[in-house]
């Protein structure tokens, strides 16, 4: 079942994995650009098993970080990475059994300066995950997927507006 509603989701097609790749890096630039480091940038990350999370956050992170080792942060729940001033968290919250678990990760610590959070599975860290500024679900359509992007802070609706003037 669909998580972001459509009626005010930006929707469209990701055909295979090379369009999959360039998005993560179109989102990567715009960030880069509209300084999204410097603000902090919570992007949650929706869809079933398989559906491309992982995918999307490697070929992100690669984008800042060309060459580098993503590996999926299943049983680390969280894995950093950090370049100049910058760092990218990714975090797979499939295995967290209660939210409280994200006092252990220091969630509220890393997510406080220079810094964009990549978020697998958030629904298993409310109430105490911070909230998105973005939230991107991707969902299985024939051999590809389709992506629905929803800004819900107004650095995220820049971010958007971006994202729709490099693909229009
Ligand atoms: N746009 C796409 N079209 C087709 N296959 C894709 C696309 N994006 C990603 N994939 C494939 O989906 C597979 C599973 O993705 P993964 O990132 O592990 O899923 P998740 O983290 O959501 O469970 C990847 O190995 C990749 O080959
Ligand atoms: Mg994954």
């Amino acid at each position: 079942m669909s998580v972001i509603n459509d009626a005010k989701a930006f929707q469209f097609e990701l055909a295979d994995e090379l369009a999959s790749i360039e998005f993560a890096g179109q989102l990567a630039e715009a960030c880069e650009q509209g300084e999204a480091f410097a603000d902090g940038l919570v992007v949650y990350l929706y869809g079933d098993l398989g559906a491309g999370k992982s995918f999307f956050s490697r070929a992100f992170i690669q984008h800042f970080m060309p060459g580098q080792k993503v590996k999926s942060p299943t049983y680390t729940l969280i894995e950093s990475y950090n370049f100049s001033t910058n760092s990218i968290h990714h975090l797979d919250l499939y295995r967290l059994c209660d939210p409280e678990e994200l006092e252990y990760l220091a969630v509220r610590d890393l997510f406080s300066e220079n810094f964009i959070a990549l978020v697998e599975w958030p629904q298993k860290g409310e109430p105490l995950l911070p909230a998105a500024d973005l939230a991107i679900e991707l969902i299985h359509q024939d051999q590809g997927r389709k992506v629905k992007m929803l800004a819900q802070s107004p650095k995220a609706e820049v971010l958007l507006e971006s994202i729709k003037a490099r693909l229009a």
